[in-house]
């Protein structure tokens, strides 16, 4: 817990009471609300915690007005660019860049836990072959604690690190499966031969009937889209992970409730969401009409893969995914794709429109990443997904810090309760 810096003074009818705050590393002070109930009398209101912090944390910091993300304090744009995936994800876990030696070790662990139990096949095949893969991988992952009984004691720190492996290693290999079982083709079991993006994609794409070539440009962009999503702090689905963790269930199925959460489109589903809508605006033409849709207060409608809750700037995900597109797109000769048109012409008439300036609306990372997996012949039902596997670093890496955490309470909000005063029941025949 950080240092007390000064207090926060709140007076009702009169009454005062003091309250700690607290300096973090970088960001705005925080005021310690948690004996304010008890003191006071009073609850604090701030429905979609737009300013509430539900815990403290080392993992990842977020400027959103300066467009900053960090990792372990270090930049995202670097570590898309000079790192990899797994390398982010040691540093996730364990605080620190890895030493040569430690990589190597960390990443044959890794490669060595991908397959699943052979037993678990038979749960995919119980579901309709036509089913989302988001609601496969829900279920999968779910029943992972159904299988792996000798990881589900979190008071065991070492049971703790082998879940933790065993969801990072095995997610790629589910969510591939969840795929293939789609599609009707058969499942395409792990390689340890090839890293894990590349892995990914050859469990995505091999058929038995032929082999499949990894273009290792393909691959890096890949590995790119898993670092760019590996956490993001306390958004909807880390903050679900938690909340079910805080009760004590066991870590598969606290990733599964993530996983639920992540598939909403208002979250990770927007990228999905935001490809149809690419689709749907069809020619540069259609954009103002769309554009208008989305000023409109009476229209639902909104332009997905714009805005964010926290970044009120440009998404430092969005930058480098930018670049990712542009090298993946000329690698395909796709570059006059006619979705590739309208993003590039709604992006550029969106920022110099004044409504989405003023509301600092900008693109965030799902309004790249989707034109990156259609080009490299993800459909988009497999977008969502492939957020999910990359973000379970960014869970595990979260769950285990709460765990660790001696301050660790059962999470438990309260409300402002606005219904019926209480009255006494009354008879059916008197009602
Ligand atoms: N298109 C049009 N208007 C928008 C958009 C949008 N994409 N996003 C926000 N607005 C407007 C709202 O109507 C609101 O206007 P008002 O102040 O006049 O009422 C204002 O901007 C603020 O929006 P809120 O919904 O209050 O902001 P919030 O922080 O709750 O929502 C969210 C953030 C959910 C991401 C929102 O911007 C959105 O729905 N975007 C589209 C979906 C999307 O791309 N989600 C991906 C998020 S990133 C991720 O999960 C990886």
């Amino acid at each position: 817990m950080a240092e007390t810096t000064k207090t926060a003074k709140l007076t009702i009818d009169g009454n005062s009471y003091d309250l700690a705050m607290y300096a973090p590393t970088d960001g705005p002070e925080v005021i310690d609300i948690r004996k304010l109930y008890a003191q006071a009398g009073v609850f604090t209101y701030d429905p979609g915690f737009t300013s509430t912090a539900a815990c403290d944390s080392t993992i990842t910091y977020i400027d959103g007005e300066a467009g900053v993300l960090l990792h372990r304090g270090y930049p995202i744009d670097q570590l898309a660019k000079q790192s990899h995936y797994l390398e982010v994800c040691y540093l996730l876990l364990y605080g620190e860049l890895p030493s040569a030696a430690q990589l190597e070790e960390f990443e044959t662990l890794v490669t060595r836990h991908t397959m699943i139990h052979e037993q678990m096949h038979n749960f995919f095949r119980g579901f309709r072959r036509d089913a989302h893969p988001m609601a496969t991988m829900v279920g999968v992952v779910g029943a992972m604690s159904a299988f792996y009984h000798d990881s589900t004691d979190i008071n065991d720190e070492h049971q703790r690190e082998v879940a933790s492996i065993r969801l990072i290693a095995k997610m790629p290999t589910i969510a591939a499966m969840a795929y293939k079982y789609s599609i009707g083709q058969p499942f395409v079991y792990p390689r340890n031969d090839l890293d894990y993006a590349s892995n990914f994609l050859r469990m995505c794409f091999s058929v038995p009937a032929e082999e499949y070539e990894v273009n290792p440009i393909l691959a890096r962009a890949m590995d790119r889209i898993f670092t760019l999503h590996a956490d993001h702090e306390q958004n909807a689905s880390t903050s679900t992970v938690r909340l079910a963790s805080s009760s004590g269930a066991n870590p598969f199925a606290c990733i599964a409730a993530g996983i639920a959460c992540l598939w909403g489109p208002a979250h990770g589903g927007a990228n999905q969401a935001c490809l149809e809508m690419l689709r749907e605006i069809g020619t540069p033409d259609r954009i103002p009409e769309f554009i208008e849709r989305a000023k409109d207060k009476n229209d639902p409608f909104r332009l997905m893969g714009f805005g964010h809750r926290v970044y009120k700037n440009f998404d430092p995900r969005a930058k480098v995914m930018k670049e990712s597109a542009d090298e993946v797109l000329e690698l395909l000769g796709i570059e006059n794709n006619p979705t590739l048109q309208v993003a590039k012409e709604l992006e550029r008439v969106a920022l110099e429109d004044p409504y989405f300036a003023e509301k600092k609306l900008y693109p965030n990372v799902d309004f790249y990443s989707g034109i990156i997996l259609d080009a490299m012949g993800f459909p988009t039902s497999m977008f969502t997904p492939i957020f999910a596997l990359a973000r379970t670093v960014g869970w595990v890496s979260q769950w285990k810090e709460q765990l660790a955490d001696p301050q660790l309470k059962i999470g438990r909000p309260r409300q402002l309760y606005l219904g019926a005063a209480a009255r006494n029941y009354v008879d059916i025949e008197t009602r």
